[in-house]
């Protein structure tokens, strides 16, 4: 099957980059979201990706210009139906991705591949409410989209051998790294990642050491680029919080327990990067947070 169309479902910190992605890769592509100020802040977002693109040498400027008109915005999902491949980024709730799977059954083409960049949730049961399982696969892209080589293809016991194929091609196409995954909680970089943030959240909080010495000590002496506390801010503190309610619940092992700490700073609206503030400050310059 040739991808030619691809719908991005939600408007996020990942959509907006997903999207980014397949323009530069030379597809269609329409993003979707519950409400007009999402998608015109995604474009806002696309926009400046792609200008950083041309910054950076990947595309060049007469590109940007043409790659801009293959972007459409939606609010109403019914317009999914064009698309061969859609890709889901919405919140990471199981409620909210299985109610659309639910209702892509009646809106997709039948031909469609439906991935999920779900973080860790069981991309099988979201399967199992698509009226097709077999064209259901799991596309987890890494965080910034535009930035992040990998890309993990997530195959449940359902995914069909061509679905696979061609998601992997579609990989390819986007210049980025696939590595083939069975479907087990948080796949492979989470289950390794998300534990050792939550290990460096306890540091914190038990005060052993502040947060800009915890990063300083992965980056300096585990050859880290980014420290797991910043790491934490730039997915979002909500979002690694899900990840690990995941990982206990999939597991039933009390080991993946999130640090309370989560649980206070989503209370304090301390989302991380997106919401200006985390373990760190980054209203002006970025500043550790000392609580
Ligand atoms: N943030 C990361 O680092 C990261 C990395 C890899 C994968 N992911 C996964 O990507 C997905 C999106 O994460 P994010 O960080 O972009 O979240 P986000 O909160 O930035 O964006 C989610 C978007 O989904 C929209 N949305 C919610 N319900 C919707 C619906 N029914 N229909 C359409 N849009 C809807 C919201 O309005 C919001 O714009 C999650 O599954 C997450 O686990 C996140």
């Amino acid at each position: 099957m040739q991808i030619k169309n691809v719908s991005v479902i939600g408007a996020g910190v990942m959509g907006s980059g997903i999207a980014t992605v397949c323009l530069i890769g030379g597809f269609n592509v329409r993003i979707i979201d519950i409400a007009e100020e999402f998608v015109q802040k995604a474009r806002v977002k696309i926009e400046k990706n792609l200008l950083k693109s041309v910054e950076k040498e990947v595309i060049t400027d007469q590109k940007r210009i043409e790659i801009l008109k293959n972007l459409t915005t939606s609010t109403d999902f019914i317009t999914v139906a064009d698309s061969e491949l859609i890709i889901e980024a919405v919140s990471e709730n199981f409620d909210v991705k299985k109610s659309l799977f639910s209702q892509l059954s009646e809106k997709a083409s039948p031909d469609a591949i439906i991935a999920s960049n779900t973080s860790a949730l069981k991309i099988s049961e979201l399967a199992g409410l698509y009226t097709k399982p077999e064209k259901v696969i799991g596309m987890h892209f890494f965080n910034p989209p535009v930035v992040m080589k990998l890309i993990e293809l997530i195959k449940t016991e359902k995914t069909s051998n061509e679905v696979f194929d061609t998601a992997k091609e579609f990989t390819l196409a986007l210049g980025k790294e696939p590595v083939e995954v069975m479907e087990s909680p948080g796949f492979v970089v989470n289950r390794i990642l998300i534990p050792m943030i939550n290990e460096a959240a306890i540091l914190f909080s038990d005060r052993v050491s502040s947060a800009e010495d915890i990063d300083k000590a992965m980056m300096f002496g585990a050859n880290h680029p980014i420290g797991p506390l910043a790491l934490a801010d730039m997915i979002g503190i909500d979002v690694c919080y899900s990840i690990m309610q995941t990982l206990q619940r999939e597991f039933g092992s009390d080991k993946y327990a999130p640090a309370p700490v989560f649980q206070r700073m989503i209370t304090d609206g301390k989302l991380g990067k997106k919401s200006g503030i985390g373990f760190y400050d980054y209203t002006e310059t970025k500043q550790p947070v000392v609580s």
